[in-house]
């Protein structure tokens, strides 16, 4: 396992399609940390995850992301893979034409000086399939096409394991799950805590928080981090939402539905005839 000793988010910008979501988050993450990150609708959760794996549409204006020291910002996504960094999509996106199959071979062998034998390649892959109780009829279907939201997500945890990367990003993996889902990859979560990988859990449910017992948890508003502190945080937001972060801190939090509606340019055609 490639091990991160600190990863340090000092003033992080980013920008999507021109609009500026991270307004300077600084955060210190060290190895052994199991950081719950919360935070109201389209406040930037996500977006951080893809600035720290080096999404191309997610552009870092100003800022440092440090991995033991070393800036990564620059780097390219599979070389922030190597680093061994790993990120389960809120939303995996469907990737016509790859089987699942090849594309776990083609995965576990990047990350390797040599390609794995193929009888330690299905033993490994059985064994994962396994423990996230999917069937291994998925081998031959193309990656996440079709596949229901909670197959989709099942499929996400399986590719943790077959890498078992020292850190992990998880976005809101337990939506989609049914209660036994949510039981089997809490579980997968945790054993992976106890191999040794960090963690950085997005979820909005307590639920998913009270199987894998973070260590510490904060929250994200306005392309900020606002409160980073323990996990009492977690409870705090289950039972009373967020109105006491405008209460406590002063700060005013902009709900989805306050946001302009920008329209695309046919939308906007349309709505001038
Ligand atoms: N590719 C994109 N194009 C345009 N806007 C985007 C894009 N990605 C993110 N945004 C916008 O950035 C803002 C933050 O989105 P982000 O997905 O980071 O929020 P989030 O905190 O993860 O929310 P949620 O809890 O709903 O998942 C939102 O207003 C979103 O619409
Ligand atoms: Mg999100």
């Amino acid at each position: 396992m490639k091990t991160m000793k600190q990863l340090v988010i000092k003033n992080l910008h980013v920008s999507v399609e021109g609009k500026e979501i991270l307004k300077g988050v600084n955060l210190v993450f060290n190895q052994g940390d199991v950081l719950a990150l919360l935070g109201p609708n389209g406040h930037g959760k996500s977006t951080l995850f893809n600035a720290i794996m080096g999404h191309p549409r997610y552009k870092i204006t100003s800022g440092s992301i440090l991995a033991d020291g070393e800036d990564i910002t620059l780097m390219s996504v599979d070389e922030r893979s190597k680093k061994g960094i790993f990120m389960a999509f809120q939303n995996p996106p469907e990737v016509s034409g790859v089987e699942n199959m090849d594309f776990f071979k083609q995965i576990i062998n990047s990350h390797r000086e040599s390609n794995i034998k193929l009888f330690d390649f299905y033993n490994k892959l059985k064994e994962a399939y396994q423990e996230v109780n999917l069937s291994e009829d998925m081998n031959t279907r193309h990656l996440n096409e079709g596949f229901s939201g909670g197959e989709k997500k099942r499929n996400e945890i399986l590719q943790m394991l077959l890498l078992n990367p020292g850190l992990v990003l998880l976005d809101e993996i337990d939506s989609g799950l049914d209660v036994d889902a949510l039981q089997l990859i809490g579980k997968a979560i945790s054993k992976q805590i106890t191999k040794g990988s960090s963690f950085i859990v997005i979820s909005h449910y307590a639920r998913l928080y009270s199987l894998i017992n973070p260590t510490r948890a904060a929250v994200m508003v306005d392309g900020k981090i606002v409160v980073d502190g323990g996990v009492d945080i977690i409870d705090k937001v289950d039972k009373q939402g967020y109105e006491w972060i405008r209460r406590e801190l002063g700060i005013s939090i902009k709900k989805e539905e306050d946001k302009p509606i920008v329209l695309e340019s046919c939308a906007r055609n349309k709505a001038v005839k």
